[in-house]
């Protein structure tokens, strides 16, 4: 025989949706704190950052490089056989090296992406593949700040929500 839920039954009922939907949205919070926590321990953006890179035939080492959004980018580039160049597309710079010298390019990683450089003097048969990329990884605190803006927001609607149904 079934009888109609009784008004604390109903109760029971909601507070029951509720915990099931505040644990999702404590299991939410948690992964996307633990995917946020090497953004949270890098440095920020805006800082001073230094690379030395090797050229020789027919590569760069090394080939990759990471910088923040912000950062204030030098590279010493060093030739270790014979002249090789650095010319990076995005903004217009180039160096030419001669054996054994230092070129400097200097350059503030003003937007996100993958800049790439690329060997500018004629080294040799391979000199096409000379090539490699600094990737600019966008600034992470704004981004975390609005992963937090949103979860307080979300949080104070599951809170108005609770109260409503309380
Ligand atoms: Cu090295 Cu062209």
């Amino acid at each position: 025989m079934i009888r109609p839920p009784t008004a604390s039954a109903a109760q029971r009922k909601r507070r029951q949706r509720l915990g099931v939907g505040l644990a999702a949205f404590g299991l939410v919070a948690v992964s996307v704190g633990l995917w946020l926590a090497p953004g949270l321990a890098a440095p920020p953006g805006g800082q001073e950052r230094e690379f030395v890179i090797e050229a020789r035939q027919f590569a760069f080492s090394p080939a990759r490089i990471y910088v923040n959004q912000g950062d204030h980018v030098t590279l010493r580039v060093r030739s270790m056989d014979i002249t090789h160049g650095l010319y990076l597309d995005a903004y217009g710079i180039s160096v030419k090296v001669p054996p054994m010298e230092e070129g400097v390019v200097r350059f503030t990683a003003d937007r996100p992406g993958k800049l790439r450089y690329r060997c500018s003097v004629i080294c040799g048969p391979l000199h096409p593949f000379m090539v490699g990329e600094i990737v600019v990884q966008p600034n992470r605190p704004f981004s975390i700040a609005g992963v937090l803006a949103a979860f307080v927001g979300f949080g104070g609607l599951a809170y108005a929500w609770w109260r409503k149904g309380a």
